[in-house]
C-alpha cells in the first residue's frame, strides 16, 4: 500500500510567509502555519478570507507568488509529485460526475492512484461502509444529497490512505446530522490513525469542537491561532447580552450596561458588553436596571466563544459576515482533551 507506515513519516505541514496575488488582489498575504502530525487544524474565516486559496497551494494545485510550504516534509512547488502522493484533499469545488455511481467513483480513484487491481475492491467496499454510503453505493451520485457527496468526496481523498487531508468546508451547507457524522468521522482519522487533517470552515462550532488548534484568517492574514481553549482565555471575561423589552429604551439600557464593562462591537440583536475585572455577576446588572425601572425581554451572561475572538481581532462579528447561520447549539463527538 502507498503510505503504509505513517509512523515514521514527517505528517507535519510547514508554511512560510506564504503570499497569493491575483492581479491587484492579495488573497493570501504572508501567512506563517505549523501544523503537528496527527494534529487537526481548523483554519476558520468569512467568503472570500483566503482560506481555499491557501489549499490550493499546500494541495500543489496553485502556485504561490512567494513563500515556501512543505507538506509532508515536500516542498510544494520542487517537489510536486511526492507532496501528492502523501496528501488527500476533498476541495470546495467538488468534482463528481452525476451519471456514475459511488462504487464507480471510488474504483476509478483506486485505478488511478495505482492501487492494484486485486485490492480495488476490498478498498472500495470498505471506504464506503467508512463513510455510511454502503447502502446507496450502487446508486448513481446524481440521486445523493448533499451530505452523501460530502462523505463520497472524503472516502475519494481517503483512497491512497494519505498522510495528511486536506478538506476545503467539508461541512458548509449539510443539516446537523450530516455534519455531525463527518465530524465523527474526521475525528476518528486524526486519532485512530494519526492523520494530519487540515480543515477550513466558517462554522465557529466546527473549528470549537474538532480543532486541535484554530487559524483565524481575515483577508488574507492570521490574526488569532491557538488552541480553541486558549482563544477564548485571551478574551477572558465574559459579557452581558439584554434585550430591552421597550425599544425606546434602548440607549438608557444601553448606559446602565456601559457602567459594568464595554461595549461589545457588532452586537446588533442585543446590547452586549464584556465585564470588566472586578464586576461581580448578573445579579448587579439586574439590580441596576431595576433601580432604573427598566425592563429586559432577555438578558443573558455568555462566555467567550470564538466568534469574541474574531470579534476581538477584526472588528467584525464572524457570524453574518459568511453568510450563513450557525448550527443550533449539538452535543458533537468531543476528543476527550480539551477543556
Ligand atoms: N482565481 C482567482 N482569480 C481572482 N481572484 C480570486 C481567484 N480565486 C480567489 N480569488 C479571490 O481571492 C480572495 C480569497 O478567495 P478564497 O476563495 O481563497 O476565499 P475563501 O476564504 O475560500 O472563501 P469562501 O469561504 O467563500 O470559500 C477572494 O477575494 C476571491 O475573490
Ligand atoms: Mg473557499
Amino acid at each position: 500500500m502507498v503510505n503504509a507506515d505513517s509512523s515514521l513519516a514527517d505528517n507535519s505541514i510547514v508554511v512560510e510567509g506564504l503570499v497569493r496575488d491575483f492581479k491587484t488582489l492579495r488573497a493570501v498575504d504572508g501567512i506563517d502555519l505549523h501544523v503537528d502530525g496527527g494534529e487537526i487544524y481548523g483554519f476558520l474565516g468569512p467568503n472570500g478570507a483566503g482560506k481555499s486559496t491557501t489549499v490550493l497551494m499546500l494541495t500543489t494545485l496553485l502556485p504561490p507568488s512567494s513563500g515556501t510550504a512543505r507538506v509532508a516534509g515536500f516542498d510544494v512547488v520542487h517537489d510536486g509529485p511526492k507532496v501528492r502522493a502523501s496528501i488527500g484533499a476533498a476541495l470546495q469545488e467538488a468534482a463528481l460526475d452525476p451519471l456514475l455511481t459511488g462504487r464507480d467513483h471510488l474504483r476509478l480513484q483506486a485505478t488511478l492512484q495505482g492501487i492494484p487491481r486485486g485490492d480495488r475492491s476490498t478498498r472500495t467496499s470498505e471506504l464506503l461502509e467508512r463513510v455510511g454510503l454502503s447502502d446507496a453505493a450502487d446508486r448513481k451520485v446524481k440521486g445523493y444529497s448533499g451530505g452523501m457527496k460530502r462523505r463520497l468526496d472524503l472516502a475519494l481523498a481517503l483512497v491512497h490512505r494519505p498522510r495528511i487531508i486536506f478538506l476545503d468546508e467539508p461541512t458548509t451547507g449539510l443539516d446537523i446530522q450530516s455534519r455531525m457524522a463527518l465530524w465523527t468521522e474526521v475525528a476518528r482519522l486524526a486519532k485512530e490513525d494519526g492523520v494530519t487533517i487540515f480543515l477550513t470552515t466558517q462554522y465557529l462550532e466546527e473549528a470549537d469542537v474538532l480543532a486541535d488548534r484554530v487559524g483565524i484568517i481575515d483577508q488574507g492574514k492570521i490574526v488569532a491561532e491557538g488552541t480553541p481553549a486558549e482563544l477564548k482565555d485571551e478574551i477572558g471575561r465574559p459579557s452581558v447580552h439584554a434585550t430591552p423589552l421597550r425599544a425606546e429604551e434602548t440607549q438608557r439600557v444601553t448606559k446602565v450596561l456601559a457602567r459594568f464593562g464595554d461595549p461589545v462591537p457588532g452586537a446588533v440583536r442585543d446590547i452586549a458588553v464584556r465585564l470588566r475585572d472586578g464586576t461581580s455577576g448578573l445579579a448587579d446588572v439586574v439590580r441596576a436596571l431595576d433601580n432604573e425601572g427598566l425592563i429586559v425581554a432577555n438578558l443573558e451572561l455568555q462566555q467567550p466563544t470564538l466568534d469574541d475572538v474574531f470579534l476581538a481581532k477584526t472588528g467584525r462579528s464572524l457570524e453574518g459576515a459568511g453568510g450563513e447561520e450557525e448550527p443550533d447549539s449539538v452535543s458533537p463527538p468531543r476528543k476527550g482533551r480539551r477543556r
